[in-house]
């Protein structure tokens, strides 16, 4: 039980929560509190006050979370990603959709008993774009945030919706109530590209193909790809991500034009991603074994996006490209983690 202004973080055990706590661990004075369908790494652990194991769905615990602790931020990663929500559609809707209702309620209502507004930080991404074919894609080149918001996939489409849902929270909350403003939430959401950790495979994405060949090789193991070698996408070393999130939460709310920002660092073909994984790693055994429906899902997002918005408004700026992103991080890290 804490009465101190305190984080949570949902989904804590996942890719971004990894590199999140370590980062809001060192910089941050405010005790952190997770929540993730599994225990957390033992590293990662130590490093949070109070763990809770259980589910965004469970309201009781939701609710129990809320008496005992006084959160002020909030970080909802907790998702199904979009490979495996095509599987489970339904679910996916209950947990993204559904899940993140759960967490907005929670924030509204933790600020409603403090009195002051809640940082919500969601994760939306690429997904939340559908460009209908191959043309159109190459037309389209950097691609704004409000163009081509149709997403296919379930999980893309979740994300476009919790977007909206968000900023409704943060600007439109109750708007038919008498008096001021009752809205309790600050929406600030990043719509991210692939992102690709040294220190964690994802599992269930459909950007997984870039860090599961870089892991493959590391380890010596043979990696069947299952997106063409043209296929294009943007992508971001972990550490940009995680300072992204930290440079938008930081952010003068007066400053910020919009709740959704693109961010990207660097746009490969699978084919540019796997000469680096072989100069890397020459031994490499990478095939491609295309799978054209998840193929499909990955040409349906954009070849790139124009993150104008977010360098203007609160300063994004990756340090890594393709090439450092290699050599000066996800190399030798990795490395050093499978030797
Ligand atoms: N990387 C995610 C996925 O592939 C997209 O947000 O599902």
């Amino acid at each position: 039980m804490s009465r101190q202004p305190s984080i949570l973080i949902t989904g804590a055990g996942g890719e971004i929560g990894h590199g999140l706590i370590d980062r809001l661990f060192h910089m941050s004075d405010r005790p952190i509190i997770t929540l993730d369908l599994n225990p957390l790494e033992k590293a990662i652990a130590g490093q949070v006050r109070k763990e809770f194991v259980g589910s965004i769905l469970d309201t009781q615990l939701l609710e129990r979370i809320n008496a005992e602790y006084e959160v002020d931020q909030v970080f909802h990663l907790a998702a199904l990603l979009s490979t495996r929500s095509e599987f489970s559609p339904a679910l996916a809707h209950k947990v993204n959709v559904e899940g993140t209702l759960n967490l907005l309620e929670f924030a509204q209502k933790e600020g409603e008993s403090h009195g002051r507004d809640v940082l919500f930080f969601y994760p939306s991404s690429i997904a939340a774009y559908g460009l209908p074919d191959d043309v159109t894609k190459k037309q389209a080149g950097r691609v704004k945030e409000d163009e081509f918001n149709q997403p296919t996939t379930m999980y893309g489409a979740n994300k476009l919706y919790c977007e909206h849902l968000g900023r409704y929270y943060d600007r439109h909350f109750r708007q038919l109530s008498a008096g001021p403003k009752l809205g309790k939430v600050d929406f600030r959401c990043i719509r991210f590209p692939g992102l690709i950790s040294a220190a964690t495979v994802p599992s269930g994405g459909t950007s997984d193909y870039v860090p599961e060949m870089i892991h493959a090789a590391a380890q010596g193991q043979p990696y069947a790809c299952f997106v063409r070698s043209d296929a294009r996408i943007p992508f971001m070393a972990m550490p940009d991500a995680v300072t992204a999130i930290l440079m938008l939460t930081a952010a003068n709310k007066a400053k910020l034009t919009r709740c959704v920002y693109n961010i990207g660092a660097f746009a490969p073909s699978a084919g540019e991603v796997e000469s680096l994984v072989r100069k890397a790693f020459p031994v490499a055994n990478i095939v491609y074994k295309l799978d054209e429906k998840r193929a499909g899902i990955v040409d349906s997002w954009p070849a790139d996006v124009d993150d104008t918005a977010a360098r203007v408004d609160w300063g994004l700026n990756p340090q890594f490209d393709l090439r450092t992103a290699f050599d000066e991080y996800l190399v030798p890290t990795i490395r050093k983690r499978y030797s």
